[in-house]
């Protein structure tokens, strides 16, 4: 991490398929150009490329070559780059650390610590760093939770004096994306993603996204393995990461590219209309070892989302990853309903169909072509989620769609069984 702030530089580091160590990637520049606008810059190392081992950061986009790549867009930052760094939460614990209301696209990566998704690194030093990042323990969670909450309500934090040991402890986890308040813990299985509820929330959001990632794998998709804990007197959602593996030496980490990298599209309202399920199914064909396998899960997903109204089912919570050569679709993850707001018409985040983002059979069927599926087994699948999601406690209402049954008379958004879960706030369900 570093201290100085507005840096225009740095170097990316890699760790390679099975090693638990990074080596130096390359080197990569943000300048403004001529007419102020931030341009990006980034060169693969001539040692790297030296390397037998050496596999590319993107393969589409930063593929292994000597030539300098460059990119106006996403403020300079390719997307493989923007993949691993800190989003909307982890953006406002380091404000907040820093004491700035905005910082650099180059100091949310330098200040965010190496717990990110993916297999990437940022330092200012040519070499690679060789000690492994610390992790906290699941037995600091109640501290975390505790600011995670401060920092949210923009309160004072809970122990002014420590100021700067409570933020140390904060900041790891700040590299993960997505604006829920979260952390990254460490148990003796692994490293875990902890998904902290707000009191805002309209549900418990930790049961309920644990809920739906049981359901996805009871439907037949592939989807996180996650637990639900109680902290204090509040349930935490863990979720394990998928882009590490634990081993004698540290972890090794997969790369990681999010959708939104692979629609080469951004986070703004205006590139909405690139973020397409049926695109984002070619894209998986052209970069995927199982294309066949993959698009057809990324139909069951489109399917899922619609049938448990996940509206919050934008690019970059659909990724990539890469544990050795091969790239294919990462488990489901971040899989939350929402209470529709109209009965009539319900919109995915992404176009799914002739009919565009429309939560609708007719519609996720209409180019179901492009995902590989024979026509009986879409209609088999579609059945199947349907009758699933039923059993778990999820009505269709006269009209369209699955909506809560008792969103009207209390706040949460399916009928959930608490015996999901036993007391020690356990899975009980097998993962
Ligand atoms: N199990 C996991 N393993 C590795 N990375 C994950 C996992 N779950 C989520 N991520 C990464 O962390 C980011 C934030 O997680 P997400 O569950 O989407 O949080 P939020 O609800 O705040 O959007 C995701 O965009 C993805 O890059
Ligand atoms: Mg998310």
């Amino acid at each position: 991490m570093i201290s100085e702030f507005n840096q225009s530089e740095c170097f990316v580091y890699i760790n390679l398929p099975g090693e638990t160590r990074p080596v130096t990637a390359g080197k990569l520049v943000i300048r403004p150009d001529k007419s102020g606008l931030p341009h990006g810059m980034f060169v693969y190392g001539r040692s790297y490329l030296d390397r037998q081992d050496k596999v590319p950061i993107d393969p589409i986009e930063l593929k292994l070559s000597d030539r300098v790549y460059e990119t106006r867009a996403l403020k300079g930052v390719f997307g493989a780059f923007r993949d691993a760094g800190p989003d909307h939460w982890g953006r406002q614990v380091l404000e907040r650390h820093a004491g700035k209301p905005e910082l650099s696209e180059l100091d949310y990566l330098l200040l965010s610590p190496d717990d990110r998704a993916g297999a990437l690194g940022f330092g200012l030093s040519p070499i690679a760093p060789t000690e492994s990042p610390g992790f906290n323990q699941t037995l600091d969670l109640a501290q975390l939770q505790n600011v995670a909450m401060a920092v949210v309500n923009d309160e004072p934090l809970p122990d002014e004096s420590y100021k700067e040991q409570v933020f140390d402890l904060m900041l790891v986890g700040t590299s993960m994306g997505g604006a829920r308040p979260k952390t990254v813990v460490e148990d003796y299985e692994g490293l875990w993603l902890a998904k902290f509820n707000r009191e805002d929330d309209k549900w418990n959001n930790a049961r309920v996204e644990h809920a739906m990632l049981m359901l996805a794998r009871s439907c037949g998709l592939t989807s996180a393995t996650s637990t639900v804990v109680q902290v204090g007197n509040r349930d935490v959602l863990l979720v394990k990461r998928f882009d590490r593996e634990k081993t004698g030496e540290g972890y090794t980490r997969a790369r990681m590219l999010s959708a939104l990298t692979l629609l080469r599209a951004e986070d703004t309202h205006s590139a909405r209309r690139k973020w397409s399920y049926p695109v984002l199914a070619e894209e998986l064909r052209r970069m995927s070892a199982t294309p066949g396998e993959n698009a057809e899960e990324l139909f069951r997903r489109m399917c899922f989302n619609a049938l448990i109204s996940n509206i919050d089912d934008h690019p970059r919570n659909h990724a990539v990853i890469a544990k050795g050569h091969d790239w294919e679709l990462s488990p489901a993850y971040d899989l939350t309903p929402f209470s529709p707001v109209s009965i009539e018409r319900r919109d995915l985040a992404m176009i799914c169909g002739d009919d565009g983002r429309r939560a609708k059979a007719a519609n996720l069927l209409s180019q179901s072509n492009r995902f590989c599926w024979i026509k009986t087994q879409r209609q088999t699948f579609w059945i199947t989620c349907k009758n699933r999601s039923r059993a778990h406690g999820m009505k269709r209402p006269a009209g369209q769609g699955f909506r809560n049954p008792t969103a009207k008379k209390s706040a949460a958004p399916l009928s959930m069984k608490d015996s999901f879960t036993n007391k020690r706030g356990r899975s009980k369900v097998p993962e």
